[in-house]
Order: structure tokens, then C-alpha cells, then sequence
């Protein structure tokens, strides 16, 4: 396997290598670039963010959960990598030097990795870029005080090259496990069903830093291009499997704002950079947070195996905790679902407000015509085994006048519809009884009375 890639400039070439070494492995142990920090080792501190380049533009990711050959074709920078070749600081480091943003040093590569994609992108919600950095010591206000400073300065010719470089370069020999298109994908995994479909890895890194799994053999999806993007059509919008979750949250912004804005917590900027929508339906996991909202939305799951292809609705897909209506050799291709008025509303609740996995995710789509609910799709993360949907409280609500004792009489059904475990995020009353205080604030705030958890800011 030769993996090729252009590292701070330079391009590298590697032959021999295990798919499953991380980049932040290899930097620091086979590069002597020790300025890429690890801290968490699992996706969650951003102490290791590095900036990944490729053809749809600059992302910060964390390279404690990417692996090497998710590389190939694409362009990396470190922090030893964003100065100018002068030595001219970067304007964010210097703004960091300026704000006091630093005490022990060891968050601070991360935040400038951070602050230098936002600058280079002209991102300027600096507390969203940031959301997946931590910092023990110095407090965010300077950080973020650093961080609108420089994002008055012009962006370093320096940090444009990567880009020319790859158009430039854009054609790379194929690696034998990373096919270049969903046919060859269906190919390759119908040859090989017993192997591990690695999409963002968000997932799948874990299982490698932590669980210490060697999940091999390994068929990495991210050079299918086809299986990228979101196609907004008249009557459907149809989201391939490989949009990662910033591209996704953008892309929906204008029709199913709650639905965004759900987004706009999952995980953190480097999370949702790599994290991708297949993946998270194809993991199966009762607390994913895009499948309560996608059966809200009456969404299709499309899955392929070879040439056949077939849909089912998403529901449909999750059989029980750890087992999905998915066939050896058979890989998720695609959701969609229907174009319809916005009627969304997603309410993820979880400890803190950024970068933390849902307790419970209630995602209501409730049609009311002539004062009367005409439709009820109500679907919930965390309440099962499974995302699932509220069919008896559903079934309360339909026919019924749209009023508060509609809602009170409805709500009963979350008893018979979920039995909730307790566990180190909730206990199963808590679930119980805020999943009826979400219903509650749909209603309230359908009635005008808008409840607002961004309403705190710094
Ligand atoms: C720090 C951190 C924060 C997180 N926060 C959230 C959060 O807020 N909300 C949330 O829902 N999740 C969260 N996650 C979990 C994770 O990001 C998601 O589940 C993610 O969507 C998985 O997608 P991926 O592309 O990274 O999948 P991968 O890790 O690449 O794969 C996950 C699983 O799906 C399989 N797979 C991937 N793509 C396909 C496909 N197209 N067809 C068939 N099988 C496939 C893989 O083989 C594997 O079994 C978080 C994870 C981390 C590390
Ligand atoms: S080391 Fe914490 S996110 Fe990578
Ligand atoms: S400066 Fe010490 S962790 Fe941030």
C-alpha cells in the first residue's frame, strides 16, 4: 500500500504501513512532530486537531482517531506547519501571544489548528470552531478574544498553497482498500463482507485507541465522491452516505433549522468534519442523534450489495440494540427523505451543551391543519434499545384538536411506549418525564412561546 500525501508542505510517501496506525501516532513517533499533542486519545480534547485539505476544502480533525491511509490524495498541516517560511508567525499565533492565550501549552497546537482552519474558512461563530478544543488553565475569553483578533488579519499566502498544490496534483494511484466510487466499493465489499467499512471512524477509531481491536481486514470509504453531497430535490432530499456532519448540518440549514442547530452540537467542529451520516445510522447505536431526527422526517435508508439495491424506512432498519436489517456484503448507500414544510423540532438533551452524547434526543413533526393534527411523527434516541418512534403517543395526538389537553392526554403514551434504562447519563423517570416536558415545548413553543438553551453566551 503507498499511501502519498503532502505534509506541511512536503510530499510523503509511505509503503508499508498498518491501515489501523493514526496520524497522530506517526507524527509523533515516526516524524518527531511532537507539537501535535495527544490528550484524550478518542476524539474528545482536540489537543491533537491538525488541518486536512482536500478537493471540498480545509476541515480541522483530530488525528488521534484518523487513520493513514484516509490520507492518501489529501494535503495535512501541523502546528509546526502554519508559520510562514520566514518564520512569520501565523495571525493567530501571534494573536494568542497578544490575548494571553496560553499558560501550559499543552491545549494551545490544538486551539491554533482550530483558530487557523476558522481564519482560513472566514468562520467567524469563534465559539462553535473552538467548542472542541479544551483548555484546563487559561479559560476560553482570552482564547476567544485571540481568536476575533486575528480574523481581522488577511489570510497568509502561505496557508493557500495546500490547495493549489492539490489541484495541481490531483490524480493519485488508487490504494487497493479504498475504492474510488460506490461501484467499486460494491464490488470490493461483496468480494469481502467480512471486512470493517471505515467511513469517518469516529466510531472506528475508538475501537482501535481504546478498545484495542485490530479491526482488520479494512475497506475505507472516503475516496467514494459519489457518496458524498445532498441532493435537494422538488419532492426529496437525498443524503449520501459519506456527507460528513458539518457538510449535512449546512445543507439543511434552510429547511429544518432546529434540525441544524441540532447539529451544531454533535460533537465538535472536528467530530462533524469527519463524522458521517452513513455512519451514524449504520452503527446502529440508540443514542446516534440523526435517526430520531430522519424518522421524524419519514426518512428511507438505501442499502446496497453488489448490483441489488433496496430501501426500507429507517425505522424499519433498527431490529434491536446492536442488530440492523443489513446483509453481509451490503453497505448503506443513502437516506432521503420527503421535501415538506418545516415542522421539525429536535431537542437533544445531554450534560453539557457542546461535544457530549446525548442523554435522551426528541425530534417532533406534528401537521395541525384547521386546528386538528392531521399527522404525528415522533421519534426518540435513548428511550430504547433502538431510535424509535412514540406510536402511542403519536396515536393520542391524531384526529385530536392541537391544544394543551391534547398534550396532557398524550402524554401518558411515553409510558407505554418506552421503558427506559438508567445509566450514567439519565435515570429511566428522568427520561420518562422529560420526554414529556419535550412534547410540552413543542407545543409552547408551536403557541409562540419560543424556549431558547443559546439564549446564555459568553
Ligand atoms: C468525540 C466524539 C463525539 C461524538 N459525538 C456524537 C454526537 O454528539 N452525536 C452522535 O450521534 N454521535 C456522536 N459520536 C459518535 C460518532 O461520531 C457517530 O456515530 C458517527 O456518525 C459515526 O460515523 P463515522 O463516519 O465516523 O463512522 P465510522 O466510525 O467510520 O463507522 C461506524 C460504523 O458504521 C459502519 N459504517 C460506516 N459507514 C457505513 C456505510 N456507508 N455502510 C455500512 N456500514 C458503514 C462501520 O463499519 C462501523 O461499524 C461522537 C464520537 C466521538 C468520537
Ligand atoms: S487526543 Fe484528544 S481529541 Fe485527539
Ligand atoms: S493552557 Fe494549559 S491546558 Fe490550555
Amino acid at each position: 500500500m503507498k499511501i502519498r500525501f503532502l505534509l506541511n508542505g512536503e510530499a510523503v510517501e509511505m509503503s508499508e504501513t498498518t491501515p489501523t496506525r493514526t496520524l497522530l501516532d506517526w507524527l509523533r513517533e515516526t516524524r518527531g512532530l511532537n507539537g501535535t499533542k495527544e490528550g484524550c486519545n478518542e476524539g474528545d480534547c482536540g489537543a491533537c486537531t491538525v488541518m486536512v485539505t482536500d478537493g471540498t476544502g480545509a476541515r480541522a480533525l483530530n488525528a488521534c482517531i484518523l487513520f493513514l491511509p484516509q490520507l492518501h490524495g489529501k494535503a495535512v498541516r501541523t502546528v509546526e506547519g502554519i508559520s510562514g517560511p520566514e518564520g512569520q508567525l501565523h495571525p493567530v499565533q501571534q494573536a494568542m501571544i497578544d490575548h494571553h492565550g496560553s499558560q501550559c501549552g499543552f491545549c494551545t497546537p490544538g486551539f491554533i489548528l482550530s483558530m487557523a482552519v476558522a481564519h482560513l474558512n472566514g468562520e467567524r461563530d469563534h465559539a462553535t470552531a473552538l467548542a472542541g478544543n479544551l483548555c484546563r488553565c487559561t479559560g476560553y475569553a482570552p482564547i476567544l478574544r485571540a481568536a476575533q483578533a486575528a480574523a481581522e488579519q488577511p489570510v497568509p499566502e502561505w496557508m493557500v498553497s495546500d490547495a493549489a498544490w492539490l489541484t495541481k496534483n490531483n490524480k493519485v494511484p488508487a490504494l487497493p482498500a479504498s475504492p474510488e466510487s460506490a461501484d467499486a466499493l460494491a464490488d470490493l465489499y461483496a468480494a469481502h463482507p467480512e471486512a470493517t467499512l471505515v467511513a469517518g471512524a469516529t466510531d472506528v477509531g475508538l475501537w482501535v485507541t481504546k478498545a484495542l481491536r485490530e479491526p482488520e481486514p479494512m475497506i475505507f470509504l472516503n475516496r467514494c465522491a459519489d457518496l458524498r453531497g445532498v441532493e435537494i430535490g422538488e419532492h426529496e432530499v437525498r443524503v449520501g452516505a459519506m456527507t460528513d456532519m458539518n457538510t449535512f448540518g449546512a445543507a439543511i440549514e434552510a429547511l429544518h433549522p432546529s434540525y441544524a442547530q441540532m447539529i451544531r452540537r454533535y460533537g465538535s467542529t472536528q467530530v462533524r468534519g469527519a463524522a458521517t451520516v452513513g455512519g451514524n445510522i449504520a452503527n446502529g447505536s440508540p443514542i446516534g442523534d440523526n435517526p430520531p431526527a430522519l424518522i421524524a422526517l419519514d426518512a428511507v435508508v438505501h442499502l446496497r450489495r453488489g448490483a441489488e439495491r433496496r430501501a426500507m424506512p429507517l425505522e424499519a432498519f433498527f431490529i434491536a440494540y446492536g442488530k440492523q436489517d443489513r446483509q453481509p456484503g451490503e453497505f448503506v448507500e443513502a437516506v432521503s427523505f420527503p421535501r415538506q414544510d418545516d415542522r421539525l423540532k429536535c431537542y437533544k438533551l445531554s450534560k453539557r451543551f457542546d461535544q457530549d452524547i446525548s442523554a435522551l434526543c426528541g425530534c417532533f413533526n406534528v401537521r395541525v391543519e384547521d386546528g386538528i393534527v392531521t399527522a404525528a411523527r415522533i421519534a426518540f434516541g435513548g428511550m430504547a434499545g433502538v431510535p424509535q418512534r412514540a406510536a402511542h403517543v403519536e396515536s393520542a395526538l391524531l384526529g385530536q384538536p392541537w391544544e394543551g389537553d391534547t398534550i396532557r392526554m398524550a402524554q401518558a403514551g411515553f409510558d407505554d411506549d418506552f421503558a427506559p434504562m438508567s445509566d450514567m447519563r439519565a435515570s429511566a423517570r428522568y427520561r420518562l418525564e422529560t420526554a414529556r416536558a419535550m412534547l410540552e415545548r413543542y407545543f409552547a413553543e408551536d403557541m409562540g412561546e419560543m424556549v431558547s438553551v443559546l439564549e446564555v453566551s459568553a
